[in-house]
């Protein structure tokens, strides 16, 4: 019987998996990009491109202070998260819910690389990997970056214009939530 793998073993096959996660974003990002509307979307979406690209050089950096060869292993998370994103690219939607959809696609893929960073930086650093803990610390900061930029583009005005767009009634007359004075009105109650 063959001897059992180790968490070692583990964490290499974890970075292979990441590895290939970023590739496949590298190709993600560019379309992701073209169908923004929105221009600091599209900027986002461009300027987070050049970050995966320096994150799989970090990688390559990974494996090499593993003494390990720098390959990637299919990673079927994030295939099915780019998926799900060009089915939503698919649907004919206004401009800025368009917007609104492209930054929840591309905020699962960030989630999904912060997951998997996490792991690796606790599974590296129990290991003693000093150097690989360092460089994945940095490819995480960038994602929790990324994803942050994305919340503030969606809560900055992008989801408030779609919101707009789908009930355009309610977003001319504020709601009145202090003093219990709700003001009533004939939209009151419409959800
Ligand atoms: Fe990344
Ligand atoms: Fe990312």
């Amino acid at each position: 019987m063959a001897e059992a793998g180790t968490l070692h073993d583990a964490f290499i096959d974890e970075l292979r998996d990441t590895y290939d996660a970023e590739k496949q974003l590298t190709k993600a990002l560019p379309k992701l990009a073209k169908a923004a509307s929105n221009p600091k979307l599209r900027q986002a979406f461009e300027s987070h491109l050049e970050e995966t690209q320096g994150h799989i050089e970090r990688l390559d950096q990974v494996f090499e202070s593993l003494d390990e060869k720098a390959r990637g292993k299919h990673c079927d998370g994030i295939a099915g998260i780019i998926e799900e994103g060009k089915s939503i690219m698919e649907e004919d939607f206004d401009e800025t819910t368009m917007d609104a959809c492209l930054i929840a696609a591309g905020q699962r893929a960030e989630h999904y690389e912060m997951a998997a960073y996490g792991t690796l930086i606790a599974w590296s650093e129990a290991m003693g990997h000093t150097e690989a803990t360092r460089l994945l610390q940095q490819n995480l900061n960038e994602e929790k970056a990324a994803d942050k930029k994305l919340s503030s583009l969606a809560e900055g005005g992008i989801n408030q214009s779609a919101a707009k767009a789908a009930h355009p009634e309610e977003a001319e007359e504020p709601i009145a939530v202090a003093s219990g004075g709700r003001k009533s009105s004939a939209k009151a109650g419409r959800r």
